[in-house]
């Protein structure tokens, strides 16, 4: 183990470039898709819920968001894989309370939690193409009614999470 560790410990500075790389990609991704196209799609469909078109474009946008989350879950992963090297390249004490023990916390209660449910509404059980494909529309709606709502719950979270792992990370408060 500490042979593995001596041959990375001078790689550290570039594993945290690809981690702020990662960072990047799993933080803003989405968001243009979400805030100009999903958004306004979901907003048209529920004020005219009778307009074949709107509930049209309302499945459209969410199915190329589903597939379009995976850069953000690929990203997600290489920031988890990242941190923990970082971690243990780092000798972190995280018996003592710092940024990246905040990080951790909010990465371990916070991050997680929202991205399993959020692979599961995209990618697995939830995927709208991959129901679509079944033909059981009524699970669909379920699904769209799901993933709707974890995107209206979450993005206060994310605005303001974000931007406070990005200080905490590069301000290094305390
Ligand atoms: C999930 C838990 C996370 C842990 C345990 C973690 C851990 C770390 C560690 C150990 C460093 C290196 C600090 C140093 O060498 O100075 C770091 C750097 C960094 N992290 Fe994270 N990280 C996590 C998630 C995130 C997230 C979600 C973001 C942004 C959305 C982020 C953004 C950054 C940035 C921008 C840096 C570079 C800071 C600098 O060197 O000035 N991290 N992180």
């Amino acid at each position: 183990m500490e042979e593995i560790r001596a041959t990375l410990a001078p790689w550290y500075l570039y594993i945290k470039a690809l981690h702020v790389i990662a960072a990047a990609l799993w933080s803003f991704s989405t968001a243009v898709a979400w805030v100009f196209y999903l958004k306004p799609a979901l907003r048209r469909a529920a004020l005219s819920p009778a307009d074949p078109e709107a509930r049209m474009r309302r499945d459209h946008y969410l199915e190329l968001f589903d597939r379009g989350a995976l850069v953000e879950h690929v990203a997600l992963a290489v920031l988890v894989v990242t941190a923990l090297a970082m971690l243990w390249l780092g000798r972190v004490d995280l018996t003592r309370w710092s940024f990246v023990t905040a990080k951790l916390w909010i990465g371990v209660v916070l991050i997680l939690p929202m991205e399993a449910i959020d692979i599961y509404l995209s990618h697995l059980g939830g995927n709208k193409a991959g129901i679509r494909r079944t033909g059981d529309m009524a699970r669909y709606e379920r699904m769209v009614r799901h993933h709707v709502t974890f995107l209206r719950v979450t993005e206060p979270i994310v605005v303001v999470l974000v931007p406070l792992l990005f200080v905490l990370a590069v301000a290094k408060p305390f």
